[in-house]
């Protein structure tokens, strides 16, 4: 008898595509045989981690052990980093890790988790894999609709999932705007406040949403050493929420979630905030950079205030994605996010940049056919 294993999973599971990540370069290194690769797909920090993460890493040696599973010390330096108590947080093998503790905790079958457009894949993700409803809302100039979103909240509703600033439009939602939101959430809908990226942004009127934990109980910020701090091959990611919402989380928890090396190299980065802030002036200065050079070609884009920029082809993008590949340039298609004429660009050192607008202008003068050698 054959038996079809996928029947006997949830059915929530069953529906669920798995995340594609950004193309690594070894692999268009193995497709293409080309060697030089510039990768700005995955919103990584192009000037890499902090020296000091290097060191602790290297001096990090007791393989036998298990991690601290408590993240003492990380803890601690979080705690005073943010002005939080410690009970207040949570560490998790990447932000990802949290964002799926908190579906486990809050969401099951009969309850609903309201997204928006074009908002970032983890979030559906969590929702249906415990087989809660995830309810999409249209977004307002690409970024989250606060009306509408408060709009949907229903009696089902238990979770609501904003990213500030978004992945992968680079919108972002003020204080302004943000408080009101919360004022009137019914206070047993979780708010789920991401901010994987709120290094980078600059603006006034920005939230620091930790503060806003002071204030709403039921929200619950997540951040993330894999941006700005340059660590996301090593996975830490937290949050900061209400202790009685971080013991439910804890109690859920892998023993083990954070491995030995990915905790020293987070204290370590956290100890060089010189390093995030020389990480925040190349990212403005990238973006700006590639902004202007989109004015100069013609192609429009979303502003961002992330440290990446999403870029209107005027055309099915997935050529000009493919076309770049033959370039060695790997940047975001996102049609699974709802913008098929769009490519997201991470923001690169000044060369990637130049590489990246070189090729982009080449393929575009090519009609996106197929492209030549590396260019
Ligand atoms: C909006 C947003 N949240 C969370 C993450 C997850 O980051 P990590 O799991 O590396 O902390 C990402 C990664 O790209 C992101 O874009």
């Amino acid at each position: 008898m054959t038996i079809d294993f996928a029947t006997l999973a949830p059915e929530g599971i069953r529906g669920l595509q798995p995340y594609q990540p950004g193309k690594p370069v070894e692999e268009l290194q193995r497709e293409l045989g080309l060697t030089d690769v510039v990768k700005l797909a995955s919103n990584e920090n192009p000037l890499g981690a902090s020296p000091r993460v290097r060191e602790a890493v290297a001096a990090a040696t007791e393989f036998e052990r298990y991690p601290d599973g408590s993240a003492w010390v990380l803890k601690e330096q979080l705690s005073e980093h943010l002005h939080v108590p410690q009970d207040q947080l949570t560490i998790g093998n990447g932000s990802n890790d949290v964002l799926e503790l908190l579906g486990r905790v809050f969401l099951r079958p009969g309850t609903e988790a309201i997204v928006s457009e074009h908002a970032f894949v983890v979030y559906p993700l969590v929702t249906i894999a415990v087989g809660a409803t995830l309810t999409p809302i249209p977004a307002r100039d690409f970024g989250q609709d606060l009306d509408a979103t408060l709009a949907a909240i229903g009696e089902s509703t238990r979770c609501v999932f904003i990213a500030n600033p978004n992945n992968p439009t680079g919108t972002w939602l003020a204080e302004s705007a943000l408080r009101p939101f919360l004022d009137t959430v019914p206070p047993d809908v979780i708010v789920v406040l991401d901010e994987a990226y709120c290094e980078y942004v600059q603006e006034d009127g920005y939230p620091d949403g930790v503060a806003l934990t002071r204030d709403y109980p039921n929200l619950v910020v997540t951040r993330t050493f894999s941006k700005a701090y340059g660590l996301a091959a090593l996975r830490v990611g937290y949050s900061i929420s209400n202790p009685v919402i971080a013991d439910l989380m804890n109690r859920i928890r892998q023993p083990f979630n954070v491995n030995a090396l990915a905790l020293a190299a987070a204290s370590a980065a956290l100890s060089d905030q010189d390093h995030v802030r020389r990480s925040v002036a190349v990212n403005a200065e990238g973006l700006a950079y590639l902004a202007r050079e989109c004015e100069r070609l013609g192609l429009g884009y979303i502003p961002s205030v992330g440290n990446f920029l999403t870029i209107d082809m005027g055309q099915d993008a997935a050529p000009l994605y493919e076309a770049l590949l033959r370039k060695g340039v790997i940047v975001r298609p996102i049609g699974g996010y709802g913008l098929p004429n769009h490519l997201r660009v991470t923001v690169g050192l000044a060369d990637e940049n130049e590489r990246l607008i070189a090729a982009l202008e080449t393929v575009l003068g090519a009609g996106a056919g197929p492209a030549d050698s590396q260019g």
